[in-house]
């Protein structure tokens, strides 16, 4: 089931989630060897964060709500992670984010001379800039941001979605447009909150948190839908995927590559392998393959 994404060969069409399961090698490693062929760094800022105070991750059972607040040791204070990660046997997305567009270029500029094979750019922060409004929602800062960061990186870059924007595939074009060479969708959705009845208060620190796991899948697939209509980039796409029928729905959307998050929770380490499978299985049982169902639920309307 090999698969090649901008260049490179796969061996499957499976990616671990960014902020997922943080940023070392060990780490990162043992999820290649589970059977994930493209791994996600957790996002990389300008400064260090603590992010928020706990709780700030919790199961709703149908998926989890999270308010970590993108916590960074900053992206110069990496040194023994990238040492670590030379030399590595795995392909890896370096996943970064700022509050403004000068930040942005600044810690891609930096991480992409660590020679990562992707750098992702999370647009979906806020921008400070901007009075708190966040860069993915518009095309105009996104395409301000994206072009930026393009300058200055040496490998391909992958824009990663907000399914808060009102028309992602307008988002989608803006990232086209200023040069992205793929899309990731989608970053949690909501934001949301549950409140504790006993104490009448929200149960996370943060009191809102981004929604994520099977609870958000329908979303996932809608956005992706709305985004190979409207582009030609290659799509890594994500959200409650948690099953090898959950990811031949996502790929039927349009998705090229399935990115695996929450599921991890769900379903172990070993997710990653088992989804693998199960696509594997599907693709046999209905004598089919990757490139003949991507984007099929396109092809059935009117
Ligand atoms: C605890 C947690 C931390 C996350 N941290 C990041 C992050 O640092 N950067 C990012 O781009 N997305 C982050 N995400 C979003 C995931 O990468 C993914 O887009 C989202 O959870 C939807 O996929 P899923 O339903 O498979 O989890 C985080 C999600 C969770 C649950």
């Amino acid at each position: 089931m090999t698969i090649e994404f901008l260049g490179k060969p796969l061996k499957n069409p499976i990616v671990l989630a960014s902020g997922i399961l943080g940023n070392s090698r060990d780490i990162l490693e043992r999820v290649y060897m589970n059977g994930c062929a493209l791994v996600t760094m957790k996002s990389i800022g300008p400064e260090p964060r603590d992010g928020h105070k706990n709780p700030t991750v919790i199961d709703l059972g149908h998926g989890m709500i999270n308010a970590v607040g993108l916590p960074s040791p900053g992206y110069l204070n990496m040194e023994n992670e990238w040492l670590a990660l030379e030399n590595r046997s795995f392909p890896l997305i370096a996943s970064i984010y700022g509050g403004s567009v000068h930040e942005y270029q600044m810690v891609a500029e930096y991480v992409s001379s660590k020679q990562p094979d992707f750098i992702e750019i999370n647009i979906s922060c806020p921008n400070s800039e901007k009075h708190g409004m966040i860069f993915g929602v518009n095309p105009v800062s996104t395409h301000e941001v994206v072009s930026a960061v393009k300058k200055v990186v040496q490998v391909p870059l992958i824009a990663k979605l907000t399914p808060q924007a009102p028309d992602i595939g307008e988002i989608a074009r803006a990232c086209e447009d200023a040069g992205a060479d793929a899309i990731c969708a989608i970053n949690t959705a909501g934001p949301g909150m549950v409140i504790d009845i006993e104490s009448r208060q929200p149960v996370l620190a943060f009191k809102k948190g981004g929604l994520s796991g099977p609870m958000i899948k329908p979303i996932a697939v809608r956005c992706v839908f709305d985004i190979f209509q409207a582009v030609k980039l290659p799509i890594i796409g994500l959200g409650g995927i948690t099953t090898g029928k959950d990811a031949i729905e996502i790929i039927m959307a349009g998705a090229r590559l399935v990115g695996i998050g929450s599921a991890v929770r769900y379903r172990g380490l070993d997710v990653f392998q088992k989804v693998a499978d199960e696509i594997h299985q599907w693709l046999v049982e209905h004598n089919t393959c990757l490139d003949d169902i991507r984007g099929a639920a396109h092809r059935s309307i009117g």
